[in-house]
């Protein structure tokens, strides 16, 4: 009898697990001390974003929603962008909404209709006359925005990161590929110079096959928590565990790995530290009461390729630190990092004979830096040529802001596939989820969703379209 009892018990649990699946479809389930989330199928009326371009936009018209920080700077920069206008600017407050409007009469720009409060980007999405909506609000509201624009008709680029949970990612996919917009994260790291400069040294193969990649986030926010409108982004990272912001740091090695073009990040595995710092930060505001901070000052994530590569990401926003977006890649003929200084290191200086010895540890050295500018200068990527000095003279980031905005313009008027795609979006965000997961059950390892739905190995490295 008793073993009855237990055999039904046993049939209960599984079938409760059957059930939790079935109610969750992009949900997660553990097998073998391992986080598996699942890849549904493809609904039939979408299909695969892979290499997709739109048809061309002569002139396009831009709606842009939040105008706080980053969304009033990125609005500057559009405004020294060709083939692109403003029609339309939207924020919670009016008086952020009028500021923007006079600053693009300033410039002579046409007038921009004016949205505000919680849901006037509604009013901005249902216009007919707008091709893009660009987004620069709060990270909790970037998904649902995208999706009601997507719906109405309208491409999307999305400030980082695009999404914070894996039912977020997917959201964007599955509307991406059923509307057929694009759907585009800002993700502006992967246009800055040493970033892009090593990509196309990475193509033409001087580091022989790439090994380990690293990036980072590390930035101490101190200085501005108090300027984020409704406090989002402390009130974020309270509530939550791991890599809240990943993508500066995994954007470009993923594109050096040519993730979901050839490869695919396959298992995770993430560890923070406690909230040392981050719980005196809270504490000092007073705003919160009795509260324990949940992300931690420091968070790493390790992350293993279907291909045998190894990532490394680090999230860091509490402690006092010299600001850090370390960029490492490691391959089997070269090395290249970048913050605090640049350096190349591509065998030139190797030790060899009798300069070898077991206390001389330069058995490969940074090459210099006279090397190291011919080398940069010699690669850089084709695609900045014609824009480089505009770039550094606009800026945003030293020029990377520009070069971003430009290539998502030109693409959308040449009608060319866009340099970053809607599974790059769901890809690199959905680590905000993942690493909190993984955290939470005792940094178990995950096996991440393939947005791609087995597509991950059809196209060749990352290409940047040109109309030439
Ligand atoms: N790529 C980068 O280098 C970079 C740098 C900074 C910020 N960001 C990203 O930009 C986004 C905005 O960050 P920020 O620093 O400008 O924050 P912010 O708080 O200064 O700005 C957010 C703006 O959104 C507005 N907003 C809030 N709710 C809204 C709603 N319902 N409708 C319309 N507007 C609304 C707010 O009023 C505010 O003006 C975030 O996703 C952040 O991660 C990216």
């Amino acid at each position: 009898m008793k073993k009855i009892n237990v055999i039904l018990a046993v049939a209960a649990l599984a079938a409760l697990a059957v059930s939790c699946q079935k109610a969750d479809p992009y949900g997660y389930t553990i097998k073998n001390n391992q986080i598996v989330y699942n890849t549904p199928e493809r609904p039939a009326d979408q299909q695969s974003m892979l290499g997709f371009a739109a048809e061309p936009i002569e002139n396009v018209r831009i709606g842009f929603v939040g105008l706080g920080m980053r969304g009033s700077g990125s609005v500057d920069i559009i405004t020294y962008v060709d083939n692109c206008e403003i029609v339309a600017v939207c924020d919670l407050y009016q008086d952020r909404v009028e500021a923007i409007q006079k600053m693009l009469a300033e410039r002579g720009k046409p007038e921009a209709a004016g949205y505000w409060g919680e849901e006037g980007y509604k009013q901005l999405c249902e216009r007919d006359d707008i091709d893009l909506v660009y987004l620069a609000v709060p990270w909790q509201l970037h998904t649902p925005i995208a999706v009601y624009a997507m719906e109405h008709g309208k491409h999307v680029a999305i400030e980082v990161p695009a999404a914070t949970s894996i039912q977020e990612c997917w959201d964007l996919v599955n509307t991406s590929e059923r509307t057929r917009k694009h759907c585009m994260m800002l993700e502006n790291c992967c246009y800055d110079f040493f970033e892009l400069t090593c990509l196309n040294m990475i193509q033409q193969g001087l580091f022989g096959d790439i090994v380990h990649v690293e990036g980072s986030y590390c930035h101490d926010l101190s200085p501005y928590w108090d300027r984020y409108q409704g406090d989002w982004r402390m009130v974020y990272n309270k509530d939550h565990h791991g890599d809240v912001y990943p993508t500066h740091g995994i954007g470009p090695i993923c594109q050096d790995l040519n993730i979901h073009r050839g490869d695919k990040m396959d298992v995770l595995v993430a560890m923070d530290s406690d909230a040392f710092a981050g719980q005196a930060a809270a504490d000092a505001r007073g705003i919160y009461g009795d509260i324990k901070y949940a992300n931690g000052d420091n968070t790493s994530t390790l992350i293993r390729t279907r291909k045998g590569k190894t990532i490394l990401v680090e999230h860091s926003v509490v402690t006092p630190r010299p600001y850090s977006r370390m960029y490492q890649v490691q391959g089997t003929k070269g090395f290249a990092n970048k913050y605090p200084n640049e350096g190349l290191a591509l065998g030139a200086d190797e030790l060899k004979g009798e300069d070898v010895a077991y206390d001389n540890l330069n058995a490969e050295w940074y090459m210099s830096n006279e090397q190291r500018d011919a080398i940069m200068e010699q690669y850089k990527h084709p695609m900045i040529a014609d824009i480089e000095a505009k770039a550094k003279e606009v800026g945003g980031h030293g020029g990377m802001d520009f070069i971003m905005i430009y290539r998502l313009i030109y693409c959308l008027h040449h009608g060319l596939p866009l340099d970053q795609d809607v599974y790059d979006a769901a890809e690199w965000s959905s680590l905000v989820e993942l690493t909190e997961v993984s955290i939470n059950h005792g940094s178990m390892p995950v096996v991440m969703p393939d947005f791609t739905r087995g597509e991950w190995d059809k196209t060749d490295g990352i290409t940047f379209a040109t109309a030439k």
